[in-house]
């Protein structure tokens, strides 16, 4: 069982992953803003673009990207967040992948990770990061989204090691573009608690437009 699925189970239960989707429709209802994320891929690219939603759990920004005008793939490791994403959203495309031996075989205008998935990639975290970087096209996007402390983390959630991050993006040829402490883009300091950061590949910094 993976580090996700235990602590998962631990905090929710069995039934974690149809609670986790449940839990962001809720919220939806009772007029919460869920979708930060999209917004915010939607400022770095204008739809139409192919988008990869790395770690994308229920599918809840690869569904809101598609009713966007999106080109949508979600993977994740967890089937049992695959089987919620394809119940919910059957008509998307969904794949149980480990990033961390990612091979798709295509390329990607964005490829996102949002949601705290980043810190459970520590165990391979410079091959996670490598597979992440050769999913991204020319002139392509990367773009992540995590709690950097236990306090803007879920208890039990394990807490990214910069250092070793910054040094796994530094190897796949990544280069960090813009860094803000919201998916709304307010402006990152350093122990602010969350961190979304953009980064091109190897090359593209050249060719990088945003829309927004
Ligand atoms: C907190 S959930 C976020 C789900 C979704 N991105 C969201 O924001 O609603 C973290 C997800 O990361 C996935 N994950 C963790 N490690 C992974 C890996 N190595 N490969 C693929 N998915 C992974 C888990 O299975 C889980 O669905």
């Amino acid at each position: 069982m993976s580090e996700w699925q235990q602590l998962a189970r631990r905090n929710s239960g069995d039934a974690y992953a149809r609670q986790y989707a449940d839990r962001f429709a809720r919220l939806e209802r009772e007029g919460h803003d869920i979708h930060g994320e999209a917004r915010f891929v939607r400022d770095l690219r204008r739809a139409p673009a192919r988008v990869l939603d790395a770690g994308c759990g229920t599918g809840r920004i690869a569904a809101r990207l598609a009713a966007d005008g999106y080109d949508v793939l979600g993977v994740d490791a967890d089937p049992a967040m695959i089987d919620v994403a394809r119940e919910d959203h059957p008509d998307l495309p969904w794949q149980v992948a480990d990033l961390a031996a990612l091979d798709l075989g295509e390329t990607f205008d964005v490829v996102l990770l949002a949601g705290n998935v980043v810190p459970f990639l520590h165990r391979a975290l410079d091959q996670a990061v490598a597979r992440l970087a050769a999913h991204v096209a020319p002139g392509g996007l990367l773009a992540w989204g995590f709690g950097t402390d236990a306090a803007h983390l879920p208890p039990g959630c394990p807490v990214v090691d910069l250092a070793a991050l910054n040094l796994a993006v530094a190897a796949a040829g990544l280069h960090t573009v813009a860094r803000h402490a919201s998916w709304d883009g307010e402006p990152y300091e350093a122990g602010c608690g969350y961190v979304v950061a953009v980064m091109t590949a190897a090359g593209g910094s050249d060719r990088v437009s945003f829309t927004g």
